[in-house]
């Protein structure tokens, strides 16, 4: 089976390594020049475990190629994925141009029949609008082609995005007919033996379906954010709420672990695409757009603890910051929280040495060289104001507290995701400020 995916970033190169794993053959397609060659060459532009070993293998083997062309990568393909960006526009919404100008340039090159799946976030009715725009280029060309379209929305998760496609928990695909209801349990049957299930539906309602699931896990993350600072007022160990909270099924617990905030490629936009789509219907998503206040305001949490801590006064500190990416075992650095409270810093006078394992060079590119990038956690440390830890990379979760201590100015931590133990940091004589309590001063 060939198909093609156009669109060759975090989703579309996980989605088209991940086909080719299964046998097909499989054309990843980019604009992006210096993209698709420093792919020919096995270069991998982001960083994603597992998924340099199986590009290798794939490319090897030569079912994984990788082209700027679309006119020549759908060519005999029986599936065409568009997976570009969809980033917020102005208003919130979901800019559609490049979905659409990919599905323009499909219109403008399609010989035969192909079904075009959507696997980028993107709104309700703009699989109407893709339809349209691949028939308008057909129409001037003076052809009749038959070809489908379907909504197939991408749940993987940077970090873990090998492991999700290949063994995705559900898979949903919206279709209009059963040739492509037929093409797509082919294409994912490799994926399904085991039995997790693929739930075909209209093609509207698998749109809204990847919405309502970012947004349903924003809302989670918010609320355990809300509650947190709730019980740092009324003096409540928010971390054990948490499991007396998680353990109900009907909760769970993931999702609810207080932290700096969500931030990432997917949730802020989706959320706020969400809340527009809901105003250009003439409704309002209140809990949304509660959501989303506080995400905005936790963004800032631990800068303003700190600020608290010194009383106003960061003038010439030095703040050490453990990681940058939006959230462990990616590079992404799209809008993470650390940029939030890096700014913030660097505006009150302070200086920022960070460490990454990963996300440097993306830091970068939003940071350039405002802050000092350093090139080991502990040497991020030397004669700093205090240590702020944004991003639970598993290396931060049992440092060595006595070199912390010794390199530290100040023994001072700002645990953004509750990782550390209050009582040991105490004993150890830090002053540690955790998310959901009051410093706690040794
Ligand atoms: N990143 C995630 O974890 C994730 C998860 C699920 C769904 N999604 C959704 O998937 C979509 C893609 O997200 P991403 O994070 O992979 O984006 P990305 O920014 O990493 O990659 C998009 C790619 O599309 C390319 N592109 C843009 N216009 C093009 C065109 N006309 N022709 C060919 N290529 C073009 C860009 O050069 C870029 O390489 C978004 O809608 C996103 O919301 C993302």
């Amino acid at each position: 089976m060939k198909i093609s995916v156009v669109g060759t970033g975090y989703v579309g190169l996980v989605s088209g390594t991940c086909f080719a794993e299964t046998g097909a053959e499989v054309c990843c397609i980019d604009i992006d020049e210096v993209k698709v060659n420093n792919l020919k060459k096995g270069e991998i532009p982001i960083y994603e475990p597992g998924l340099e070993s199986i590009l290798t293998r794939n490319t090897e083997k030569e079912r994984l190629l990788f082209s700027t062309s679309i006119k020549d990568g759908i060519q005999d393909s029986e599936v065409v994925f568009i997976a570009v960006g969809t980033p917020p526009d102005e208003d919130g919404s979901a800019d559609l141009k490049h979905v659409l100008k990919v599905a323009s340039d499909i219109g403008k090159h399609i010989n035969d029949y192909m079904l075009i799946a959507t696997k980028s976030t993107v709104p309700v009715g703009t699989a109407e609008k893709v339809k349209s725009a691949i028939q308008e280029e057909i129409d001037k060309r003076g052809l009749e082609i038959d070809f489908d379209v379907a909504s197939n929305p991408e749940f993987l998760k940077e970090g873990d995005a090998i492991k999700d496609f290949l063994h995705p928990e559900r898979i949903i695909i919206g279709v209009e007919s059963e040739r492509a209801e037929k093409t797509m349990k082919k294409l994912y049957k490799p994926f399904l033996l085991n039995n997790h299930p693929i739930l075909f539906m209209d093609i509207r309602s698998a749109e809204m379906t990847k919405y309502v699931a970012n947004a349903m896990l924003a809302t989670k993350i918010s609320f355990i954010n809300e509650v947190a600072n709730l019980c740092e007022i009324m003096n409540v160990n928010v971390n054990m709420v948490r499991r007396g909270i998680g353990s109900d099924s009907r909760i769970g617990n993931k999702f609810i672990y207080p932290g700096a905030g969500y931030g990432g490629s997917c949730f802020p936009k989706d959320v706020k695409a969400l809340i527009k789509s809901a105003g250009d219907n003439n409704f309002s998503m209140e809990v949304l757009k509660a959501v989303e206040d506080v995400n905005n305001r936790q963004k800032s949490i631990l800068f303003d603890k700190l600020y608290k801590y010194y009383q106003g006064d960061l003038k010439d500190k030095t703040i050490a910051i453990w990681g940058l990416s939006f959230k462990p075992r990616t590079d992404d650095m799209r809008e993470a929280p650390a940029v939030v409270i890096i700014e913030k810093l660097l505006n009150h006078g302070a200086k920022v040495k960070a460490y990454d394992p990963v996300a440097v060079d993306e830091a970068k590119k939003q940071l350039g060289d405002s802050i000092e990038y350093a090139p080991d956690q502990y040497e991020a440390l030397i004669e700093a104001d205090a240590l702020i830890l944004v991003t639970e990379w598993s290396e931060f979760r049992l440092p060595n507290f006595k070199v912390i201590k010794k390199l530290l100015k100040k023994p001072l931590i700002l645990d953004g995701r509750n990782i550390y133990d209050s009582e040991e940091l105490l004993e150890k004589g830090f002053d540690y400020i955790a998310i959901g309590s009051e410093h706690i001063q040794a």
